[in-house]
Parts: C-alpha cells; structure tokens; sequence
C-alpha cells in the first residue's frame, strides 16, 4: 500500500476560513435544494395530498428497495430560468429488487406536471445516462403532457424522449412506465412505447385527445374513463400490461416487473474497501474560498480512495497535473488532478499517455477540475503548447473507459475541455459549491474586454472613455461570476448536480456501481492522429 501522507493542518487559520467559507456555500445550496423539494408550493401540495395521491419522491421512495439510496440527478435544473427550481421532474438512480435504475418521475404539483424546456433537457440527460450505463427505466408518470405556452421549445426536440424509449429497448434496456395519473398526447407514448405499463384504477388517463379535444375534432362524446381508463387499457386496447388497483399496488407491481427483467450487470460487484484513511470531513477545508489560491488534489484524493491508497504515476514530471492508480469503494480507477492551476506542455502530454494507459488495462478515469486552462505566452507558444493541448483533448475525446469529472474549484478555458468537460461526455459530472466554470475568469475576461474596446477606439482614432470603461468592466466581471457558479451551471444542466464534498466518495461510489452495469472496456487505438 502506498497510503498519501497529509500536510492539512486541521487546527490551523487557513483549513478553518476554507471550512467556513464552503459551509457557507452549502448553506445557500441547501436552500435551493429545499425549493426543489417544495415542488409547486404548499398550495398543489395540498391539493394532490387530498386527492389521496403520493408525492414524486414519495412514489419513488416506495419504488426502492428499503434503505436503498437514490442517487438524485440535477436538483437545481431550472435554476435561474423561468420554471421553477428543479424542473418539474424527479431523476436519478435507486436499487429495485436488487437492481440499479434509473427511475424517473413526473412533479405533478408543478404546472400539472407539465414539461418545460428544462424538464426536456434533464429527461433527456436520463435517458442518456440509461443508455451509457445500461440501466433499466422505470418512469414514473403524471404529466400535462408539453407546457403549451412554451411548446416551441420542446415540441420540436422532444420527439427525441420517443426515439430514445425505443432505442433503450432495442438495446436491450429495459423501460417500464407506471401511470399514476394524466398521461395525454405527446405523454401517452411514454406508457406507448414502454416494454411494460402499469396503470391503476381511476387514476391512469391514457389517450391521444381528452374528451373536449374528441369533441372538437369530430363531435363525439366521450368521457376519460372511455377513452384512457386503466380498465379500458388494461380489458380492451391492451395498453396497459398490469393493472393496479391503488399507487401502492402499482409500485408494488412495478417492483415485480424489474424482479422478473433478468437484468445482469456486466461486471460482479466487488468486495467492500476500506475508507479513506483520513476524515472525509476535512474535504470542506481544502478548497480556499479565493480560488487564486493554489491546494494539493492529493488531500481530496486521500479522502476519496480506498485506503487512502495512491500509486502516483510520472510524480516528477508535469507536477501542476497529479495522474495516478487507486481505488474507489472496490473499483479501479484512474486519477487525473489539477496540482497549481495551468496546464503546461508535459502535463498534457502526461495526461495524453495516461489516458491511453486506462484505455489498455480498461481503468475509468476520474478528473478532478481546478484549472485555469493552457498556459499562454510566447516561450509556450513556441514549446507547443497547442498541440500538446490538442494531444490531451484528443485523448480524452477518443477515451472509450468510462470518465467521471469533479469540478472542486476553477474549471477554465480549454483546460475544462482536456479535463474531460461536460461536452466530452463524461458519464457523470459533478461540481462541489466551490466550483467556477466558464471560458475565462470574470477579471481576465472584463479585461480582454477592455483592451479590444481601447484598440478599438484607437483604430477609429476615437478618445476612449476610462469612467465608462471601469464601470463597463465591474458590470462584465459580475455578470461573468455569476454565470461560471455551479448553481447557474446545473441550472441549466451542465452538471449532474452541485454535491457536498463529503459525499464526494459516495456518490462516486454509487457511480460507479451504475457504470459497471455496461462492459468496461478502453479504446485499444482508435485515437486522432496525435500531433507530435
Ligand atoms: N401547459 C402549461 N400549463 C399547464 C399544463 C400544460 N400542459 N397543464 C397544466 N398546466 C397548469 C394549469 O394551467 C394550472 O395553472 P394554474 O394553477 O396557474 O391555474 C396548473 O398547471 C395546474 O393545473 P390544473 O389543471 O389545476 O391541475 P389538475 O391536476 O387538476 O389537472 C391536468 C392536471 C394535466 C390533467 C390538466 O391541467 C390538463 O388537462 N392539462 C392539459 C393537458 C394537455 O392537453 N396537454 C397537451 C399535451 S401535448
């Protein structure tokens, strides 16, 4: 073993203004997170308690195996639109019968459910992670069907929610939908195209048109129960596989349904490991609140890995980028962690042969974000600091072994994209409250700004206005701090979630449990031409 030593000074100034400056952080988290848990508000809260109906997370909760944790994806998305917090629509991964899921489930205390465009985004980015990781898709449904006065968001795009429920079953994952309620239109193909349906007495409402809309296109009189009752499914169109007599019967069933899928996992799951050997609890005083202020990765990687235990590979070469071997709740992974910042020439190239390196012995890597990007400047110019960064992206891009990306502090630049960035399809993607993502810093980027406008105005052979330029660069400055925080990123899906470091490990963790559903195998060749 080769257990990472510590140089956290616990009792010190600096580990404890880090602590409090992140508490502070996950005290606004939570906050949002709570908004997302309120749904619609107390109001519809209310109203559908007293139709005797059960809450998402509660018809979720149920689902589950008892005691199993739910793995709840984007939160926050929404935050910062229009729609309220967290986008009308539960997501995430759960145990059923001893198999992992992805389950979702429509809010219908939020606009009846309705689907926005960001509920769109964020039940496609399940259907995505599904279909990566093979996992079964149990949807649970309530939905008014499109938002109507945004329809020309999603109407478009959304046929896509069709495709990917007959893809996931072309491929062999399995979908089961559960209706608990209204399930019109573009909805009735959720139940439609499902490989198994489960709808309950009076409650389930499948048709293409509700009565007022038969009415109109062709006068004939109807009624819901006629048209898309669970009975009439279940007796007569045949839509409906099993019918449920209540909610509870229907969770009931639907748990049946993935006890008898055979779904296997590809890889066995592996003995338990031992935890980090130091305090998890410490991740909240590593990251200094200023993210100018460089820190270790190897202090949050010593209390991640199993046993604290870390083979470093190439410790002496490229030392801004730690890459090396460990282990996480059993699962062999790769690391690769920003060390001071900027990415130079070698760690490019280190990160470029480590990768390849995962891809041979079929290792997923985890990159862990603080970087400001590629280092720029004449001497790198001339080094190759483009192509070396170019050799990094185009092994990440080509990388076939599953990536997972924390971003812990700053996430710049192209050095977001070398780090396996959102657009590189890492299976999950999670940022810590600490987090900055964006093409620039806010003062770097305010005074890029300001320099095109002075070259500008000098070309023109215009004066150029210093009180309008400072006021200009403090309005950029804020405007570009607030659209690199995670709460603004996962607002609009660019994460999986802003998560607590402590629970860094677990959610990896259960991560990579769900990637192990699928065959774990690495790119043998098949990368760009790397320029050398
Ligand atoms: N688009 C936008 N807003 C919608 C909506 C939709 N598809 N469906 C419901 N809402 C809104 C309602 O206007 C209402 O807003 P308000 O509270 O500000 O008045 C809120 O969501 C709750 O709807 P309500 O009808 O009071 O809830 P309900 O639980 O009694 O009924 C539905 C829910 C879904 C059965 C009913 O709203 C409905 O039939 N909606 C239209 C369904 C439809 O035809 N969709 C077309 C899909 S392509």
């Amino acid at each position: 073993m080769t257990v990472l030593p510590t140089a956290l000074d616990t009792a010190g100034p600096d580990y404890a203004a880090h602590r409090e400056a992140m508490l502070a952080r996950l005290a606004e988290l939570e906050t949002e997170h709570a908004k997302a848990l309120a749904g619609g508000g107390a109001k519809y809260t209310e109203r559908h308690r007293g139709r005797g109906k059960l809450l998402a997370r509660e018809r979720v909760e149920l689902l589950l195996d008892p005691d199993a944790p739910f793995l709840e994806l984007s939160p926050l998305a929404a935050w910062g639109s229009d729609y309220p917090v967290g986008a009308s629509i539960v997501t995430g991964i759960g145990v059923v019968e001893g198999v992992e899921c992805l389950i979702t489930a429509n809010d219908p205390t939020v606009r009846g459910g309705a689907s926005n465009p960001w509920t769109l985004r964020k039940a496609l980015r399940a259907n995505e992670i599904a279909y990566a990781n093979r996992l079964p898709c149990v949807a649970l449904v309530e939905s008014g069907g499109a938002d109507l006065p945004s329809q020309k968001e999603i109407f478009i795009p959304g046929g896509a929610l069709f495709r990917d429920i007959t893809r996931l079953s072309a491929a062999g994952v399995p979908t089961v939908a559960v209706v608990f309620g209204n399930s019109t239109a573009g909805g009735a193909y959720v139940p439609g195209m499902s490989d198994h349906t489960v709808m309950i007495e009076e409650r389930s409402k499948v048709f293409l048109g509700g009565p007022p809309l038969v009415r109109m296109a062709t006068g004939e009189e109807s009624d819901d129960e006629s048209l898309g009752g669970a009975g009439m499914h279940a007796r007569v169109s045949g839509l409906a596989d099993h019918y449920a007599v209540d909610e509870a019967d229907a969770i009931r069933q639907a748990r049946r349904i993935v006890a008898r899928l055979n779904h296997r996992k590809a890889h066995p799951d592996p003995a338990p490991a031992a935890p980090p050997a130091y305090d998890p609890e410490e991740l909240l005083g590593i990251v200094p609140g200023d993210l100018k202020e460089p820190f270790d990765p190897r202090e949050v990687i010593a209390r991640i890995v199993d046993g604290s235990d870390f083979d470093e590979f190439k410790p002496l070469y490229g030392p801004s980028l730690t890459t090396g071997w460990a282990s996480l709740h059993g699962y062999p992974v790769g690391i690769l962690a920003n060390a001071r910042g900027v990415l130079f020439s070698a760690e490019s190239q280190k990160a470029a042969q480590f990768i390849q390196l995962a891809n041979q012995r079929d290792i997923p890597l985890l990159f862990l974000h603080n970087t400001t990007g590629y280092m720029v400047g004449k001497e790198y110019e001339q080094g190759g600091i483009i192509k070396h960064g170019a050799m990094m992206i185009n092994a990440v891009s080509n990388s076939k072994v599953p990536h997972l990306s924390v971003l812990m502090g700053a996430s710049y630049g192209a050095g977001h994209y070398g780090m396996c960035g959102r657009a590189f399809d890492p299976r999950f993607l999670f940022a810590w409250p600490s987090a900055k993502s964006a093409v620039m810093g806010p003062q770097q980027l305010a005074g890029v700004l300001s320099i095109v406008a002075r070259a500008s105005a000098a070309a023109k052979g215009q004066p150029y206005d210093d009180e309008g330029d400072a006021a200009l660069r403090a309005m950029v400055e804020r405007q570009i701090e607030s659209e690199s925080l995670p709460m603004f990123l996962s607002g609009r899906l660019y994460d999986d979630g802003v998560i607590d470091p402590r629970d860094t490990r677990t959610v990896l963790g259960l991560c990579l449990s769900a990637i192990h559903t699928a065959p774990v195998e690495g790119a043998r060749g098949g990368f760009g031409v790397f320029r050398m």
